[in-house]
């Protein structure tokens, strides 16, 4: 009991590291927003982002709380004799301030990129030995946001000493200009980035890149399972392989710094819809950013309802700030009559006492799955009353807005009065306060502290709830 009881005290302070919840004061819940490189990759414009923009805006993804407009690799075109960055006449004809402004005025933040290497990752210059230089360009151009990869990085690599450093010499660049940056590291976890990202940034890729394949493995993705010091990360990694990296290392992100499982594969390639909905679920679970990948302006209905889906965003920008842990993960052999696959379950605690867990299904059939008191307070000690209550299951996905009212959105480009749920008039944070109904899904049943929850998970796909205390 006495050891229990420890534990339990240990695990309700992680997740949180030192006694500053943020190095510059930014992060404090994961950003959201949208980025370009999933969908569009090199081929990048003014007449792209500000268009982009209007749309996020004028279907409500703005007001559910992408605010973030990043834009990736690819938009500059040398320096000037003297050092200066200079954005590519051609593709930014009114220069970066111009898309900033605009950005601006329509309430959104403005993202750009660049790598702590020689070159970015698409060979365009990269700030290493330029840190203040190209700080002052982001800064005096109204950027609000860096994304800063690790390609060409001249060997620094290796140990995390080595790339602590690299990466710290622009966190102190962007502080020296006073203007506040977010900083989003994207080193793909390599030399520990877990143990160190949240001294000196708000968020650092914990993986190589994603694409949009569920399971499938990928050669040039090499590490795989629970390989979370990957020393080769590669692209082309799918969800499930990123997520089992991830698994581990909730325990070191928090509130001001987060693991960032990439850019959101929601609405690209040929995701089913419980592919989607299970890897838009997982990334809200464990506190990753959730910044749209897909083109806005050609969305699917449906994948725009899960974009949308506010009772999964506020477990995301819940206020306590705790990546959910995995409780379990058993590997389904070929001869199971449900067929192989790997199945997990996830569990988290939230601000208020809520409870968010997650039967995940990796394999390729549905399947019944189940999980009682005990594994979802896996780190209450004996006799808690967590394990001793009843508690309300509340299915976080039904209350999605349904086809009809998704499609009528998108063709009317604007909301027209669809209930969607509206943060910048009512922040996740004082919703959830309220009670606001709309960020709390359905309830659909209860169970007891010897009881079991019982539900068939479809294929690749995820049973989602959060659980309140019976009344
Ligand atoms: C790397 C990053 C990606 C993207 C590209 C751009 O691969 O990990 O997210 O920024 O570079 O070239």
């Amino acid at each position: 009991m006495f050891l229990l009881y420890l534990f339990s005290s240990f695990t309700a302070v992680s997740g949180v590291l030192g006694s500053s919840p943020s190095y510059n004061g930014l992060g404090l819940t994961p950003q959201m927003g949208w980025d370009n490189w999933n969908t569009f990759a090199c081929d990048v414009s003014e007449q792209l982002l500000l268009d982009t923009a209007d749309r996020i805006s004028e279907i409500g993804l703005k007001d559910l709380g992408y605010t973030y407009v990043i834009l990736d690799d690819c938009w500059s075109s040398g320096r000037t004799a003297n050092g200066t960055l200079v954005a590519d006449k051609e593709k930014f004809p009114n220069g970066m301030s111009h898309v900033a402004d605009h950005l601006h005025n329509n309430n959104f933040l403005f993202g750009m990129y660049s790598s702590a290497g020689e070159y970015t990752c698409a060979g365009y210059p990269g700030s290493l030995g330029h840190e203040e230089e190209d700080a002052e360009f982001f800064a005096s151009n109204g950027v609000d946001y860096l994304k800063y990869d690790n390609c060409y990085n001249k060997g620094q690599f290796g140990a995390p000493e080595t790339s602590y450093k690299r990466y710290k010499a622009m966190s102190d660049a962007l502080n020296k200009t006073g203007r506040p940056i977010f900083y989003s590291l994207c080193n793909w976890g390599q030399d520990l980035t877990f143990y160190w990202g949240s001294d000196i940034a708000n968020s650092w890729r914990m993986s190589g890149d994603i694409y949009p394949q569920f399971t499938r493995p990928d050669s040039r993705c090499p590490c795989d399972g629970d390989q979370f010091d990957c020393a080769y990360a590669g692209f082309h990694c799918s969800i499930m392989n990123i997520l089992n990296k991830a698994a581990p290392m909730g325990q070191n992100a928090g509130i001001g710094g987060w693991n960032d499982l990439d850019n959101l594969e929601v609405g690209v390639g040929n995701l089913t819809d419980d592919e989607e909905k299970a890897h838009f679920s997982m990334w809200a679970m464990v506190k990753s950013p959730l910044v749209i990948g897909a083109d806005v302006n050609h969305l699917k209905a449906s994948s725009y309802s899960i974009y949308s889906q506010a009772s999964v965003i506020a477990i995301n920008q819940d206020p306590k700030g705790v990546p959910a842990t995995r409780v379990w993960r058993h590997q389904v052999p070929q001869t199971d009559k449900y067929g192989q696959g790997e199945i997990q379950f996830w569990s988290g605690p939230l601000d208020n006492g809520d409870q968010v867990i997650a039967l995940l299904n990796g394999g390729n059939k549905p399947r019944p799955m189940n999980t009682n008191l005990e594994e979802i307070f896996f780190d209450s000690y004996l006799g808690s009353e967590q394990l001793s209550s009843n508690w309300d299951i509340y299915d976080l996905w039904a209350n999605r807005v349904d086809n009809a009212t998704s499609a009528n959105i998108l063709n009317n480009n604007s909301v027209g009065n669809a209930t969607i749920y509206n943060a910048t008039a009512l922040s996740y944070k004082d919703g959830l306060a309220k009670n606001d109904t709309r960020l709390f899904g359905t309830k659909i049943g209860s169970i007891s502290p010897d009881g079991l929850l019982n539900t068939t998970v479809p294929a690749h796909g995820i049973a989602f709830y959060r659980l309140r205390r019976s009344t």
